[in-house]
């Protein structure tokens, strides 16, 4: 299988690059083959201007974008792997998904009628949290981030999500607890 990991964090040794060593070492033993797209490390410029504007809509990317389509389209499966800010994806991540996944890339118009054009690709997606998870779940801060990202961005383009995975209280909780959290992650790559 071919395997896509998407990181959305700037500190090395944050427990969303543990997350990412994890599924990376699992998927290796289970022969995958592994790309990684750091978009902090690489320095990924995250601001849509006005001639990337422009060409969203007309299905004419400039070519480190196609590049990074490129790297899509490789893809059998995607991880994405970030931390929750504010409520939502870091602002680097939500810049790679507006510059990247475009009109006639990642989806298309046909008929009044829109049209996932990267269906047959499995995601799974690792969120974490400082908040806990009785506080979260109440107040539908969990299930607006399952809209939008799973529904609004990736159902959308036509991804199949396999798990969306929230890993709640991270700054907070022990050693051990962040060792069983580890153990989970190898579980939910186990199914891709
Ligand atoms: C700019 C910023 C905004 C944040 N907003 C939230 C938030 O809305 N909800 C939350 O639970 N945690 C929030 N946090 C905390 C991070 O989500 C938390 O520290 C991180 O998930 C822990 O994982 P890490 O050690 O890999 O960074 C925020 C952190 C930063 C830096």
């Amino acid at each position: 299988m071919k395997t896509l990991i998407i990181i959305a964090h700037p500190n090395e040794n944050s427990f969303n690059y543990a997350i990412s060593e994890e599924v990376q070492s699992h998927l290796k033993n289970k022969n995958h083959e592994l790309k990684i797209k750091d978009l902090y490390k690489e320095g990924f410029d995250p601001i849509l201007k006005e001639d990337n504007y422009l060409q969203f809509y007309q299905n004419n990317v400039p070519k480190d974008i196609h590049e990074e389509q490129k790297l899509i389209t490789w893809a059998e499966n995607l991880v994405f792997i970030f931390p929750t800010w504010w409520n939502g994806m870091p602002a680097m991540l939500k810049g790679y998904l507006d510059r990247v996944f475009t009109n006639g890339f990642a989806f298309q118009f046909s008929k009044g009628k829109v049209e996932g054009l990267l269906a047959g690709k499995n995601v799974v997606i690792f969120q974490t949290t400082s908040q806990t998870e009785d506080f979260m779940k109440p107040n539908q801060l969990v299930s607006s981030m399952e809209t939008t990202i799973d529904l609004g961005f990736l159902n959308y383009c036509g991804f199949n999500v396999m798990t969306h995975k929230f890993f709640y209280s991270v700054p907070q909780v022990d050693q051990e607890t962040r060792e069983k959290m580890l153990g989970e992650v190898r579980g939910v790559v186990d199914i891709m």
